[in-house]
């Protein structure tokens, strides 16, 4: 068969399977007078994020405690939040680092007195810390100087975070689950 009529059968048949689908409008699913971007999930405005009370509800219409949700494009994890809120577990996987990052944020549960003790702690080692010199290309065309200082007092500090923060109980910031 010539390339060209190949092409032909298979548009064809997705033109086949496309009409089996009916668009319909449900109302219900309209969140749009909750921000998408509440609690959790304002740690970020990650680009194309879902809003997390329609993964809640289609959680809950489609799956079952204790089931394995995947998401192989998990973006900044919503899936893998309301999953766990849900009692279910997740795999999660994004070709981009920063997605992978910001959903592990996400998902890992914090204690709420030890985060305070521990910004507590970070707060005042910060005023203490003197600023580094950084330099990248253009760096004053993005930055302010004074941005620039606190930034660079900020990663030196964060490269320091482990030792900083030892006594307040690592097992609680970064649970191994
Ligand atoms: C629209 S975003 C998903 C947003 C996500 N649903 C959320 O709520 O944050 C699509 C994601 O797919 C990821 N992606 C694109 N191509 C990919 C690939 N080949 N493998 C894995 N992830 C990929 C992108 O990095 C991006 O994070």
């Amino acid at each position: 068969m010539k390339q060209k009529e190949l092409f032909k059968i298979k548009d064809s048949k997705i033109k086949k399977e496309k009409s089996v689908f009916k668009r319909i409008r449900d109302e219900s699913f309209d969140f749009s007078e909750v921000p998408a971007s509440k609690g959790v999930y304002g740690i970020h405005p990650y680009p194309a994020m879902f809003h997390f009370l329609v993964v809640r509800r289609l959680l809950n219409l489609y799956s079952k405690e204790k089931d394995v949700i995947w998401d192989p494009f998990m973006g900044s994890g919503v899936v893998g939040v309301e999953c766990l809120i849900n009692g279910g577990n997740f795999i999660g996987y994004d070709i981009n680092p920063l997605a992978v990052l910001i959903t592990k944020v996400r998902i890992t549960p914090l204690n709420q007195k030890s985060l305070l003790k521990s910004f507590l702690k970070l707060e005042k080692e910060f005023k203490k810390t003197k600023p580094e010199k950084v330099n990248f290309f253009n760096i004053n065309y993005w930055f302010k100087k004074e941005v620039i200082d606190e930034l660079s007092k900020l990663k030196k500090l964060f490269t320091r975070l482990k030792t900083i923060i030892s006594e307040i109980s690592l097992s609680y910031l970064f649970p191994k689950q």
